[in-house]
């Protein structure tokens, strides 16, 4: 049995470390939790009835108290309302500043349940326990916790620290398959944002990353975590600019969620903004032609779409772009360059409609 790897994210007071590796809940969780007497376990149903018990014995075995409380699945669940639903149970039963929440899930769980904890009680500390991949390698990891309104997803939010991640990469194996896919879309980002230790692991043990061997994934795991913390200690709370680099793909894949009707997942969409964004800066002369070609490839290696649904045009995606809440009316792209990934602002008709050419979105005059 391998070590666990341990990242950490190095916030000084408030750093934390995530711990990846086989039996790491069960290693790690009691000690986390130490002096404290009771904690609230937020989960779902799905990620609960084959997960819950990990947590549980974890606790038992501590000799804390503890209650599981379960939310809806989806992100129609992610709301004031569960949250508030979510702190009743938890005065209900008598939870304590002094006690502790652990969130057992995916993004939403942690968004969720991390919100709650940084409310309940003006804040009360959490731990993450990961369940898919997207949370392992990006939600779970950096503070940002919230809920949706009517209005937008995210809009109600706080910056709220976790006091420790603990992702066990067995846990995948029971995760749904488009799931999965989609958190190797994050995988991807990571891998071309310049990792080019990740983009071997993946290229050369593909196999076994598609299989959900825990012995690569706890190595993907690690390296996409490390990226994730460092980008994290480096701007805590999104003030620099230098979180944007996690939006890698991203501008892209917002329009195409948006366009395509929600065809595409999120994970499969941010694929084909990486193939897009790589092409987009060969185009700029900004990277060689070989590495885009190297964006595809490792893409269309994981299974992932190298290309768009069929049908989009250019004129209506680039509009959409133009709306993403991250840009400032103009267009704004995180592309790869001389000096590693930057923003980049209003770039030449001419390279960007051939840009979404290469991934098949067709047609548009007037950018
Ligand atoms: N806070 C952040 O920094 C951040 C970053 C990226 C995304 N997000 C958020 O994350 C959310 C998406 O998270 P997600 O992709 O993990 O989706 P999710 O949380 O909806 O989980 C996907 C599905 O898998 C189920 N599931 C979870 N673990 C399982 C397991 N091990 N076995 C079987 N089923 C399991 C869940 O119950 C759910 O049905 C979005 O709301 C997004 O806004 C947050």
């Amino acid at each position: 049995v391998s070590r666990p790897a341990v990242v950490r994210v190095d916030l000084g007071a408030r750093g934390y470390d995530v711990v990846v590796g086989r039996g790491v809940v069960g290693d790690r969780l009691g000690g986390l939790l130490s002096g404290r007497r009771r904690c609230a376990v937020v989960t779902q149903e799905r990620a609960g009835t084959p997960h819950a018990a990990l947590v549980e014995d974890a606790l038992v075995a501590a000799g804390i108290e503890h209650v599981v409380v379960e939310m809806g699945d989806g992100e129609e669940h992610k709301t004031l309302g569960t949250v508030e639903a979510l702190a009743e149970r938890l005065a209900g039963w008598g939870l304590k500043r002094s006690d502790a929440v652990v969130a057992l899930g995916g993004g939403i769980v942690g968004d969720t349940a991390g919100f709650l904890a940084a409310t309940y009680m003006r804040g009360v500390p959490i731990v993450q326990v990961p369940t898919t991949l997207l949370a392992m390698v990006d939600s779970a990891i950096g503070g940002k916790t919230g809920v949706n309104l009517g209005a937008g997803k995210n809009l109600v939010g706080a910056f709220h620290q976790p006091i420790g991640v603990l992702a066990d990469p067995t846990v995948l194996a029971t995760l749904p398959d488009r799931e999965y896919r989609c958190g190797l879309g994050e995988v991807a980002k990571y891998a071309l944002l310049g990792d080019l230790a990740l983009q071997a692991v993946v290229a050369d043990r593909t196999p076994a990353l598609l299989a959900r061997d825990p012995g690569v994934l706890a190595e993907v795991v690690a390296a996409c975590a490390a990226a994730k913390a460092a980008v994290v200690a480096a701007d805590e709370e999104e003030r620099t600019g230098a979180r944007a680099v996690l939006n890698y793909g991203h501008t892209l894949a917002h329009a195409l969620e948006t366009a395509g009707g929600y065809r595409l997942a999120h994970g499969e969409a941010v694929a084909v903004g990486l193939v897009f964004a790589g092409r987009l800066a060969a185009e700029l002369a900004r990277i060689p032609s070989t590495v885009a070609d190297r964006h595809r490839a490792l893409v269309e290696a994981l299974g992932l779409p190298v290309a768009a649904p069929a049908g989009l045009d250019a004129d209506e995606v680039v509009a959409l772009m133009r709306r993403d809440k991250k840009s400032e009316g103009g267009l704004t792209f995180v592309l790869a360059g001389p000096s590693g990934v930057e923003r980049v602002d209003d770039p030449p008709a001419g390279a960007l409609l051939a840009a979404l050419g290469a991934v098949g979105v067709g047609g548009g005059e007037v950018v």
